[in-house]
């Protein structure tokens, strides 16, 4: 069943993403990233950047949020909230891994006090995603 994204799960959602941030592990870039993602089916998982000494290595919080639900069984997401410091905007990475799963996923942008910056669809954020369709024959 579809959830209806409300002003009160928007704030829910935002505040997940604040303290799923406190959890980041970000001891080189120093800048911490929280997100909440909420299932169709109206579970929230949360993540935190994880950086490595061996930088390449790291994952935005984003994708960690994305992928724990995915390797959960989750596949439709309705919308995802992302903290920073700053309210900076998700990597471009993050933006291919939203598309697979939601191109029209609500994507909430705020900062660590929970100022909602911008709001947008996956869609918005990545015009013209390479998706599933595109590989044809699989
Ligand atoms: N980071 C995220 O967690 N999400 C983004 O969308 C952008 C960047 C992390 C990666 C790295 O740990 C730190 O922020 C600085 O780039």
């Amino acid at each position: 069943m579809k959830t209806k994204l409300t002003i009160e799960l928007k704030s829910m959602l935002i505040q997940r993403a604040i303290e799923a941030r406190k959890m980041a592990y970000a001891p080189y870039s120093k800048y911490l990233v929280g997100a909440a993602l909420l299932t169709r089916s109206g579970k929230i998982y949360s993540g935190a950047n994880v950086e490595n000494a061996a930088y390449p290595m790291s994952l935005c919080a984003e994708r960690v949020a994305i992928f724990k639900a995915v390797s959960e069984g989750e596949r439709e997401f309705e919308a995802l909230a992302v903290i920073t410091g700053n309210g900076g905007s998700p990597c471009g990475a993050c933006r291919q891994v939203m598309a697979e799963f939601g191109i029209d996923m609500d994507v909430l942008i705020a900062d660590a006090e929970g100022n909602l910056r911008q709001e947008a669809k996956v869609s918005e954020l990545l015009p013209g995603a390479f998706g599933p369709k595109d590989l044809g024959g699989y």
